[in-house]
């Protein structure tokens, strides 16, 4: 199904209008249930979904959600808005334009946290949706947390549809076993590093780099900070409790910086699924990635030969990235916009999309043995680990403070210049608290 949106790149080619019919194929079949129970009789009119997710991983699994919506409300035409560009960069920037001009789709795609509240809600681009989420149910099936990061002032904005694993650290078991590398469960930075040389050596890079996603550069940098001063500092960092010129923040800087000795030359050319498709292939050994990176293992059919571990030194740390969608104020489509809200809340919805996604579902009563091997692994790691918000995908600090740290990464992978980092680190969380107090 998934052809009706991947590999197309032109906004207005992406803007693909879906109907019943034409999405109701296999998938359908197993939403019967929920689509009796939700099916309304009146379904007119069209419903503009507004996301970036556009890579060959993320396409279908967004089709997934199209196919249980239309599986409930055929005669309801869906607008897929995506725009691409990995985190949502280059789709922020055109939402914030729609919105500020009053334009708003039907509903967007953002994360709970600080990106819902502060970027969506304060600004008051949102209506609640508490009254769906008592009519469902959904307080009493999704973790408390998730729950409270998706509320402001009482009221619930938004529903989660997956929990994306920040930490993930990819690689190619094809690769290790030729150059006689073992992986164990877990990575210190150190292994990472004798297993870097042996693959420098054998002319193959060890790190897969994207900066055409400027979002990968802070995206691995906030793991390898994780992995270096653990989730209690990591938290106070972004709590404005511990300073960011602590001497953690710099060994971080510093491991990092040696870390970038050993990417893919191509790395400013490269999106995010493009390098992910590098580790794939076999043309570098690892990559540092959310694990919508293991959508795109599942989309290329690739799961027996990539092994996974949590970026070194982050083992019994989870990284937060939970997408979510939203009502808007003065949506177009207000009824469909709803209904579609109470299907991505669905038990059936959540087992569609998260298999392929590769995050795991928001809804804790899911049935666990559709899910893969990897799956299992991240929801046992979320049930056990400590769980810290990322801050390269909104949930951790202040839009201006995401910012800066995407700004000081992108800097510090071209200078690698540890006192400019922490400078300008320390810079942005000063002017937070300013703004903040
Ligand atoms: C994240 C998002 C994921 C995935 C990723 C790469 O921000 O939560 O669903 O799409 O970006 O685009």
């Amino acid at each position: 199904m998934h052809h009706l949106t991947k590999g197309i790149t032109s906004r207005a080619s992406r803007r693909g209008v879906l109907k019943g019919g034409a999405a109701l194929g296999l998938g359908a079949m197993s939403f019967g249930p929920m689509a009796a129970r939700l099916a309304s009789a009146q379904d007119a009119g069209s419903l503009e979904v507004f996301s970036w997710w556009t890579s060959p991983g993320e396409a279908p699994a967004l089709q997934a959600l199209f196919d249980a919506f239309l599986a409930a409300h055929p005669g309801v035409e869906i607008v897929n808005a995506a725009v691409a560009g990995g985190a949502g960069v280059n789709a922020q920037a055109v939402l914030q334009t729609r919105l500020q001009g009053n334009q708003p789709p039907d509903s967007w795609q953002t994360h709970i946290g600080r990106e819902l509240v502060d970027r969506y809600v304060v600004p008051g681009y949102c209506e609640p949706i508490t009254d769906i989420y008592s009519a469902e149910g959904w307080a009493d099936v999704m973790p408390e947390g998730l729950v409270e990061q998706a509320t402001w002032e009482s009221e619930q904005y938004s529903i989660p549809v997956g929990v994306h694993r920040g930490n993930g650290f990819w690689y190619n078991k094809q690769v290790m076993a030729d150059n006689g590398i073992e992986v164990g469960d877990t990575m210190t930075a150190d292994e990472f590093f004798a297993a870097a040389d042996t693959l420098k050596a054998a002319g193959i890079p060890a790190l897969a780099l994207a900066m055409k996603d400027t979002f990968a550069g802070a995206q691995t940098f906030e793991n390898t900070l994780l992995g270096t001063v653990g989730p209690d500092t990591y938290n106070a960092l972004f709590q404005g409790e511990t300073a960011w010129d602590d001497q953690g923040v710099r060994d971080a800087a510093d491991t990092y910086a040696k870390m970038l000795d050993y990417v893919n030359e191509d790395f400013s050319a490269l999106t995010w699924d493009q390098a992910t498709a590098l580790v794939i292939e076999g043309g570098a050994g690892f990559n540092s990635m959310g694990d919508w990176a293991y959508g795109e293992v599942v989309a290329r059919n690739a799961q027996d030969n990539i092994g996974w571990v949590s970026h070194p030194g982050s083992a019994g740390s989870f990284v937060l990235v939970v997408d979510s969608f939203t009502l808007p104020v003065g949506a177009p489509n207000a009824e469909n916009a709803r209904n579609w809200l109470t299907v991505l809340g669905s038990k059936e919805a959540q087992e569609a999309f998260n298999p392929i996604k590769g995050s795991i579902p928001a809804r804790t009563d899911v049935n666990r043995d559709i899910f893969s091997t990897y799956h299992q692994w991240s929801m046992d790691s979320f049930a056990n680990d400590a769980l810290v918000p990322s801050c390269a995908h909104g949930q951790a600090a202040s839009p201006a403070f995401q910012q800066a740290f995407y700004d000081a990464s992108a800097a510090f992978v071209s200078d690698k210049d540890v006192d400019a980092y922490i400078a300008m680190l320390s810079d942005a969380a000063a002017m937070d608290a300013e703004t903040t107090t």
